[in-house]
């Protein structure tokens, strides 16, 4: 059975607290950080000394979601840092299979994001690169914004035809990611779950977790 696995994504955080806001998320799988740079996104987050700075102090594993452009030059930087997990996004790299081994050599697990529009099926075969396939379930660059359930039959493909490969790949959806919509994701064959809004606008961040942990689970039967 699939471990279903809750990041909240520090996206909808006090910036300016972090470090006591990750504490109110100590139960969390990981952390995902998102990374925006004004080009591939119409937004602008933090950056990597920021991130190095937020691994120091984290009381759970980084899970960095790069949403930038020249990805290829800036994604080894992070896997540098010492995060467990770094993810790009396919259409902002010229070279995926390149780098995903570059950041496996380097000791993250490669994870490669995929835009709601981009279809899975070109990359089906570099499957046994990655270690996580992160489908996006809103168009990147916000929180706060509406799941959205035409990306499902992309999840249910993508999940049979890591079952067809052998491979071991983590299906991650980000985006939109409620109480409501978790069963919808986990039934096509997600299993790690960002939850920006819903967790850190929740009265209690680490009830929030445990309640979507519940909730996911339980769709894996
Ligand atoms: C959006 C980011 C998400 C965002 C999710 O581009 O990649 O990680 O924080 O926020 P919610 O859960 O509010 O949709
Ligand atoms: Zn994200």
């Amino acid at each position: 059975m699939l471990k279903c696995c809750i990041n909240p994504s520090i996206l909808s955080a006090d910036f300016v607290n972090l470090e006591a806001e990750l504490a109110r998320i100590s139960n969390a799988d990981a952390v995902h950080v998102d990374v925006m740079d004004n080009h591939f996104v119409p937004n602008l987050t933090l950056g990597l000394p920021v991130v190095e700075r937020i691994a120091q102090v984290s009381p759970v594993p980084l899970d960095a979601h790069l949403m930038i452009a020249d990805v290829d030059r800036w994604a080894p930087l992070y896997a540098d840092a010492g995060l467990a997990s770094v993810t790009f996004h396919v259409e902002a790299s010229q070279a995926p299979i390149k780098l995903a081994r570059e950041l496996r050599a380097r000791g993250a697990k490669a994870g490669m994001a995929l835009r709601p529009a981009t279809p899975v099926e070109p990359y089906l075969d570099m499957l046994t690169e990655l270690d996580m396939l992160l489908i996006m379930t809103v168009e990147p660059g916000f929180g706060g914004q509406s799941f959205l359930d035409v990306t499902l039959p992309k999840i249910r493909r993508a999940r049979a035809a890591i079952q067809g490969s052998g491979a071991n790949v983590a299906i991650q959806v980000d985006g939109g990611i409620t109480e409501e919509t978790i069963t919808r994701a986990a039934d096509a064959g997600a299993n790690i779950f960002v939850a920006g809004s819903a967790v850190y606008g929740a009265p209690s961040p680490a009830e929030a977790i445990e309640s979507l942990r519940a909730k996911g689970q339980l769709a894996f039967g």
